[in-house]
């Protein structure tokens, strides 16, 4: 009972102790958690993967996915983080106490954050690299065979793939020492507003080549026939990686936002702005991509391989592809933030650690898995789990098992067991807010439609359900 008046004493919770770094501002927190949000998924897998899967119907069954699904495990992070003030392995049993192990929830986005980190800050190295070739002018060919061999000698080096990735790691544990509001929220605020205006500027250029329509068809115009449940399944796991939800993320992310902060607004913006961004992006692509004769759906090479080809075609490509590298790198640093953020925090509050301290045992930690993810087209390309080398394993498991599967559990824990009442309470920011019908409205959907939903969506994806004819 003492907790449950804790709980009630709204000073005592909401104005975090002076120890407890946090964002400052309101834009700063739309700005970190946009930063979380926007990454390279909008550049380097929103446009493979609707490319992949028949263009705009994947777009669609994708925002279905994040509405229905995305938005509403955001909002109970967002509030969940806020409300316990803490890391996601012990937030669980700050709010619910003695509600049995949910703190496993957290354990499993730990795990999961060390898979993605170790595969993301390789395609971060890589794009940290095209910046310094596309400034160099050495990256323009436009024979896709030449820019082909220029990716493979990158990728294929284990040297050169571990000195971007740990080059890329490095800075970002740089700026994560420097704390929450002088590291993150400050990085972040800068860095998103300029990569807004970098993507607009190369959408205007992309839209006034000859064939920009097609390209603008292709990414616009359903296609239905191409999808199956296993594009279902792609589209749920997107959702979740882009809105960086089912591992923590949010949880430790919401732990920093101010007490004022109206979460379902800025939940609803950031998905919104989001999405609009994997657009912006796809439109400074598929014109490009189309009007030089490429093919959209080339798979992961499309930005490092095919990208360069056509930026070589047009005038001014050369600096064209630099600006695009580098608010690719600007959407990598962010979510690169949130994702170390994540082990950071943890080993902060659980070890009693300061910030450097766990920031480099963070690193430390991710030295064998982020070596098994640069070294998987290269050293290690003969390592394979169900055909799949370290990198596309730990992408597939992250992405299509573990962030789903920590999504269910939040949506179980904050349906059944914080409950309605003391989640509405908090989002309502103790009443100040009337969303009470929201609230509700999430809450009812955290119960009883979004486990079900994302557990049929797993389970018919991952063949489990071949019996029944799925
Ligand atoms: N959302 C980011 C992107 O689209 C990636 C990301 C950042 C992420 N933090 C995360 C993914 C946490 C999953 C979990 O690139």
């Amino acid at each position: 009972m003492g907790f449950m008046h804790t709980m009630n004493n709204t000073a005592a919770l909401q104005v975090a102790p002076a120890s407890r770094d946090g964002f400052s501002s309101r834009f700063g927190v739309l700005a970190a958690t946009l930063g979380s949000a926007v990454g390279l998924g909008n550049i380097w897998k929103v446009p493979y993967l609707t490319g992949a899967n028949g263009g705009a119907g994947f777009l669609l069954i994708y925002l279905l996915a994040t509405l229905a699904i995305g938005l509403p495990i955001m909002i109970a992070e967002i509030t969940l983080g806020r409300r316990a003030q803490s890391n996601p392995l012990t937030a669980f049993r700050r709010v619910a106490p003695g509600s049995g192990p949910w703190w496993l929830t957290g354990l499993l986005g730990i795990a999961a954050s060390f898979l993605i980190i170790a595969f993301y800050s390789e395609v971060g190295g890589w794009v940290f690299a095209y910046v310094l070739q596309a400034l160099r002018g050495t990256l323009t060919s436009t024979d896709p065979a030449v820019t082909q061999a220029a990716f493979e000698r990158l990728t294929r080096d284990p040297a050169q793939s571990l000195f971007w990735q740990w080059a890329v790691l490095l800075l970002i544990g740089a700026i994560l020492m420097a704390g929450v509001t002088k590291g993150i929220e400050a990085v972040t605020k800068r860095l998103m507003p300029l990569l807004l205006i970098l993507l607009i500027g190369l959408c205007a250029v992309s839209l006034t080549l000859d064939r920009a329509r097609e390209g603008l068809h292709f990414l616009f115009a359903p296609d239905f026939h191409r999808i199956t449940v296993g594009t279902v399944l792609v589209a749920m796991g997107l959702a979740f990686f882009k809105l960086s939800i089912g591992m923590g993320t949010m949880i430790t992310y919401g732990s920093y936002y101010r007490a004022d902060q109206n979460i379902p607004a800025t939940a609803l913006r950031v998905m919104l702005a989001d999405l609009t961004i994997s657009l912006l992006a796809g439109i400074a692509i598929f014109p490009a991509v189309f009007t030089f004769g490429f093919a959209p759906a080339s798979g992961p090479s499309l930005v490092f391989i095919t990208l360069p080809a056509v930026f070589a075609q047009i005038p001014q490509g050369q600096w064209l592809m630099s600006v695009f590298f580098i608010l690719t790198a600007f959407a990598a640093t962010g979510a690169l933030l949130s994702l170390l953020e994540v082990p950071i925090l943890t080993f902060q509050e659980l070890l009693h650690l300061k910030r450097r301290q766990a920031t480099l045992l963070t690193l430390m930690l991710l030295v064998l898995p982020s070596a098994g993810a640069a070294l998987s087209l290269s050293t290690l390309s003969s390592w394979r789990v169900a055909g799949l080398n370290l990198f596309d394993l730990f992408d597939y498991v992250s992405s299509n098992i573990l962030m789903p599967l920590g999504g269910v559990l939040l949506a179980l824990f904050t349906g059944w067991v914080w409950g309605a009442e003391r989640l509405g309470n908090a989002l309502s920011n103790q009443g100040r807010l009337s969303n009470g019908g929201l609230a509700r409205a999430i809450s009812g959907l955290l119960k009883y439609v979004t486990p079900i939903l994302v557990l049929a969506v797993m389970a018919s994806g991952l063949g489990l359900l071949s019996f029944l004819g799925a």
